[in-house]
């Protein structure tokens, strides 16, 4: 029997995606995810903003492919919109260009207010470009508030346009923080959509608009990256104050655990460490590895010395505030504690003073370097994620394939990947806590250097276990798939 597949056309909207842009997780994930399904079945193509930031390697090589003038908001001059063209790694992406929106030397500017309005334009031109582009998306797979507004404008503005009938769209959540919320006047400018789309059930919030909000009420399908936390933001404490709407749609949320790039972290090819290992050999590896990064960041060098990462952006999210209160009491003769990452200055400044206080002991690296992260992921001996929330999280997916042994709070998708080390059955891969709690974080670093320590038979265990867990794309790709299949058979 002969089987005829049918190609689905998937258009992955984001404002973030590595190897282009990249300030967290979602970059990641929006850069992997595509390369990860099945090609002969399903045409992905990822739309990201032309930011001016994208660095020039890549931005040179986009080629201009069309260009138009949309009505935008209540403005009286129509606004230009280009689209530019890129493929890399087998998959073709699309860049909206537009220098007055985009000319930035990071992706999100320090204005909320005007990011939103940069993301309105965002969303609907993207709904604009594709019929010039004659790419006809049967699923537009939304990622974050950024690009809430495409189910909005695809169910209201473009509703109308028989280009769009059958098209169907999806909201994933990769942080419910973040939601994009301004006055109701600036939507309507900027969108010009009617006023009785900004009512409690639909835009508004709390008196206010909100774009995150919008997408999930008008998305075909909602998911966010782990099931724990599927389950999480339907509670006020995870919920973010849309645990309500959350709730009501449940029917349509799911939870589908990210992976990693199993071509980028691989600590056998990595191009960015010098010592390379697998499982078998990892134990004595990564005290090479150490050796290298404590010479590198001026620490003494010592392979018995329990090394502690924090690779992290350094916000309120991470449980940066439980480390204060214990990082003078886990930076003994016997630690060092390394940390990469940027973020809220608070949180910058505690780990350059800690650094200033042990010199000797703590590394604070106040800015992100990628090469100087794999590094660290192969020297370190644990990684800490305390996180009061955490959606997926990929660090301690990426410390477990370098056999760095988390350490995290049972949270999200930390609490889905991460198996608590249990001494009596020797299994597990990981030391966990419960509860956002510095004394329990405390208990669980000390428990931890015990069994490094005393029982190190036991540790490199935990070390060998972890290395042979699989987090690649692979199974969530397949989630993935079977979901985009379930919504274009109409849900039944
Ligand atoms: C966000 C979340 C993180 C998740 C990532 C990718 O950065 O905070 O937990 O892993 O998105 O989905």
């Amino acid at each position: 029997m002969q089987y005829i597949i049918h190609m689905k056309n998937i258009l992955f909207a984001a404002s973030e995606c590595v190897p282009f842009v990249k300030t967290g997780g979602l970059a990641d994930v929006v850069g992997a995810l595509p390369k990860s399904l099945y090609k002969q079945e399903y045409d992905v193509r990822v739309i990201l903003p032309n930011y001016t930031c994208i660095p020039w390697e890549y931005r040179g090589k986009f080629q201009h492919i069309s260009s138009f003038y949309m009505d935008y908001g209540k403005r009286k001059e129509n606004i230009f919109v280009g689209i530019m063209e890129y493929e890399y790694e087998g998959v073709k992406f699309y860049f909206i260009d537009n220098e007055y929106y985009f000319k930035c030397d990071k992706p999100y500017s320090d204005s909320i207010r005007w990011d939103i309005e940069r993301y309105i334009f965002f969303s609907k031109a993207v709904l604009a470009a594709m019929p010039v582009l004659g790419f006809h998306p049967d699923i537009i797979h939304c990622h974050d508030w950024q690009t809430g507004m495409i189910p909005v404008f695809l169910r209201s503005t473009f509703a109308s346009h028989s280009f769009y009938w059958g098209t169907k769209s999806i909201m994933t959540i990769h942080n419910l923080k973040f939601q994009g919320v301004w006055d109701i006047e600036h939507f309507l400018y900027n969108t010009n959509l009617p006023g009785y789309m900004f009512t409690p059930d639909k835009l508004e919030f709390k008196k206010d608009a909100n774009m995150l909000k919008g997408g999930l009420v008008y998305a075909d399908d909602i998911t966010t990256v782990s099931e724990p936390y599927a389950e999480e933001i339907k509670t006020p404490y995870y919920g973010e104050q849309l645990d309500g709407l959350l709730c009501a749609r449940s029917r349509s949320l799911r939870g589908i655990l990210n992976g990693i790039d199993y071509d980028v972290y691989n600590p056998e090819t990595d191009k960015k460490i010098a010592v390379h290992y697998n499982a078998e050999n990892a134990v004595e590896k990564k005290k090479e590895a150490k050796r290298a990064l404590q010479a590198e960041l001026g620490l003494p060098v010592d392979d018995e010395k329990f090394m502690i990462a924090i690779i992290s952006r350094l916000t309120d999210q991470k449980g940066l505030d439980l480390v204060d209160w214990i990082a003078e009491r886990i930076t003994d003769e016997f630690t060092q504690f390394v940390i990469i990452g940027t973020g809220e200055s608070k949180y910058e400044n505690m780990f350059r003073y800690y650094q200033g206080k042990f010199p000797d002991r703590v590394s604070a690296n106040i800015f992100y370097s990628d090469p100087l992260a794999h590094k660290l992921y192969a020297a370190a001996d644990a990684m800490l994620v305390p996180s009061r929330f955490e959606p997926c999280g990929l660090t301690q997916l990426i410390s477990l394939r370098y056999g760095t042994v988390p350490i995290v709070r049972e949270t999200g998708g930390l609490k889905d990947t991460v198996e608590p080390y249990n001494e009596f059955e020797k299994a597990g891969t990981g030391f966990t806590f419960q509860h956002y709690n510095a004394d329990d974080l405390l208990y669980t670093i000390n428990y931890a250097k015990n069994i490094y320590f005393n029982h190190r038979k036991d540790w490199n265990d935990i070390i060998k276990r972890g290395m042979k867990k699989d987090f690649s794309w692979g199974s969530s790709a397949l989630q993935y798939q079977g979901m985009y299949d379930w919504i274009l058979r109409g849900m039944q």
